[in-house]
């Protein structure tokens, strides 16, 4: 939810850390600070909003000459946005930044209190600090392990003790990377936030401890030394710019058609590379937000077409139930970032009862890619913007792909669907429906005055209809709802008012006449009803029609046209459409 960057070397830290923050900042902002060191002395700028506000700050600051620093962009999950919680945080002569939850902080305060330490914020990262406080007795890292036996919840942390010209880093359930330079040293979140001064890094893993000085990382657990293999990231630096796109959403919108190419290229010659789902016999699929409704379309495909029963929940309470696992079961976990807590957790809670976990993920180096027991990378690189777009579209393309080979394997496949020479056509069509944005201008138009917007569907166009709400609500901040189209009668259509838009999903030609009977109940009411289909309809609705295509497949050709209204309508209302108001890319916390 958070992001963290720190610097040790020979130059000044300001620019890098800064930098490094706003790379950081569609993990989620509310606030910002930094902390400079150089021998005794530490000074912390924070601000509230975005980094810019931070920048402006600094700014006016005479900052000391400093060659250390940590630097944190705030995604408040203790303790409101305010200057006064922002990190970092010092207690005595610890100084630090935090990404995570501490789930014990109360407990901690309280019992820090009754020993006359005093508190400054409402933040658990304060009492993180407090704790490594008390146990400092100029032994950074003795004082890290000692602290953190009695921390229980997820952090990374990037840490300056007052006697050490050093920086000290340690993780729990929490990314963190060590970024490895000529003469200098990183901390950070993600790879993204110093892509632009190294391509090589240290993962730390659970519980490690990383002593960094410009010259030497030594990384430690139990006390004893790490031998740590160095990663290189083959993320290109022009990733994080914007190619000449309004935002990065666009731009990863537009990429969609290559990074399916690159994602199905591995497959579809060799269908034997996926796991085989018929080796099971339950198949559970786990995630959240729109990784969700990803799989929403992967149940709907292996129960139509390969006839595979499949039970689907969110990870958050997937986590919590009693699930009775008394058959052989593999939990299929959906993750663009693989650092949802929520996924992470349904994720060991599998695992702890034996159960076999596939990952679809597009983080390789992230906590379910490296956890989960077997893996499908997408190949969707890096996705900035915070709304998901390219990543989506592929997971749903892995789950259209291992549907097709489980009804493969339990010969159901049903020749006109023609699967494979369709997956070969589908980067080209995806193009043809990318470049008719006046078509999508043109829907935004005609809604983004609006305040509610309902979507509705059947099937797998239900599923769909799922991540365009999503979609729309989280860009545009107009408030919507999706409905299985069948049960919009049962109580919500009372809602309908003149004008209200609605859209309409409709490709399975199983059921679309009952879709469109649902049309005619809620236009009877006044709606503005929008058809978004795989074919034109004699009507007087607004329509966008794409072209048929397998049933594996329809959903990805539907989805762009969603996203590009989503975000032309974002773009009419001024939302700020990267980094949507209170949304973090990465939900690393409960
Ligand atoms: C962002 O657009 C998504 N709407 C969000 O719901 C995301 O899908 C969800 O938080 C899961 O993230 P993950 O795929 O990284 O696990």
């Amino acid at each position: 939810m958070c992001g963290i960057i720190g610097y040790i070397g020979e130059k000044n830290p300001v620019d890098i850390l800064i930098n490094g923050l706003k790379s950081l900042e569609y993990r989620g902002y509310d606030s910002a600070g930094i902390a400079l060191k150089e021998k005794d002395e530490i000074e912390i700028i924070k601000s509230v909003g975005k980094i810019v506000n931070l920048e402006e700050k600094i700014k006016d600051e005479k900052l000391i000459p400093s060659h250390l620093g940590i630097a944190h962009t705030r995604w408040a999950t203790h303790g409101k946005p305010t200057e006064n919680n922002a990190h970092p945080h010092t207690a005595g002569r610890v100084t630090l930044v935090h990404n995570g939850i501490i789930e014990n902080a109360e407990e901690l305060r309280e019992k820090l209190k009754k020993e006359k330490v005093r508190f400054y914020s409402e933040t658990d990262t304060e009492v993180v600090a407090a704790l490594i406080n008390k146990y400092y007795d100029n032994d950074p890292v003795e004082a890290i392990n000692q602290a953190l036996k009695e921390v229980k919840g997820s952090y990374a942390l990037g840490i300056l003790f007052q006697e050490s010209d050093d920086l000290y880093a340690v993780r729990k359930d929490s990314p963190l990377i060590v970024g490895l330079g000529k003469d200098e040293n990183f901390i950070a979140s993600d790879i993204a936030a110093i892509i632009d001064y190294t391509n090589q890094y240290y993962l730390l893993e659970e519980g490690e401890i990383a002593h960094i000085t410009k010259a030497k990382i030594e990384v430690t657990k139990d006390g004893k030394v790490v031998e740590k293999e160095v990663q290189t990231t083959s993320m290109e630096r022009d990733a994080k710019d914007k190619c000449g796109y309004d935002h990065y959403m666009l731009k990863e919108i537009m990429e969609e058609p290559v990074v399916l190419q690159k994602t199905f290229e591995p497959y579809l010659e060799h269908l034997e590379k996926l796991p085989d789902l018929t080796d099971y016999e339950e198949i559970h699929i786990v995630a959240c937000g729109s990784a969700m409704y990803a799989g929403m379309i992967g149940k709907t495909l292996l129960e139509e077409y390969a006839n595979t029963k499949v039970e689907i929940d969110v990870a958050s309470e997937y986590r919590y139930k009693n699930i009775i696992y008394d058959r052989k079961t593999l939990v299929i976990l959906i993750s663009q970032s693989g650092e949802t807590a929520d996924t992470i957790a349904a994720m060991r809670k599998a695992q702890e009862h034996n159960v076999e976990t596939l990952a679809i993920v597009n983080v390789k180096t992230s906590t379910i890619a490296r956890e989960s027991d077997s893996q499908i990378f997408i190949e969707a690189g890096p996705e900035i913007a915070v709304a998901t777009t390219k990543a989506y579209i592929l997971q749903v393309g892995i789950m259209a792909l291992l549907a097709y080979k489980t009804a493969l394997t339990k010969n159901l496949v049903k020749e006109e669907h023609k699967v494979l020479e369709e997956a070969e056509k589908l980067p080209r069509l995806i193009k043809e429906v990318l470049d008719r944005r006046e078509e999508y201008k043109k829907v935004a138009e005609a809604i983004y005055q609006k305040e509610d917007i309902f979507f509705i569907g059947r099937k797998i166009d239900y599923a769909t209809s799922m991540e365009g709400s999503l979609k729309l609500k989280e860009v545009s901040y107009i408030h919507s709802e999706a409905y299985q189209a069948g049960e919009l009668k049962h109580g919500t259509i009372s809602l309908i008012d003149d004008g209200m838009p609605v859209f309409a999903i409709i490709t399975d030609d199983t059921i679309k006449d009952k879709t469109i009977s649902n049309i005619e109940e809620v236009k009877s009411r006044g709606a503005q009803t929008i058809i978004i289909s795989n074919e034109k309809y004699a009507t007087d609705d607004l329509q966008v029609t794409v072209p048929k295509i397998s049933p594996y497949f329809q959903p990805i050709l539907i989805v762009p046209t969603l996203q590009l209204i989503a975000y032309e309508t974002a773009k009419l209302r001024g939302c700020d459409i990267d980094k949507p108001k209170n949304l973090a890319k990465s939900v690393t916390v409960e």
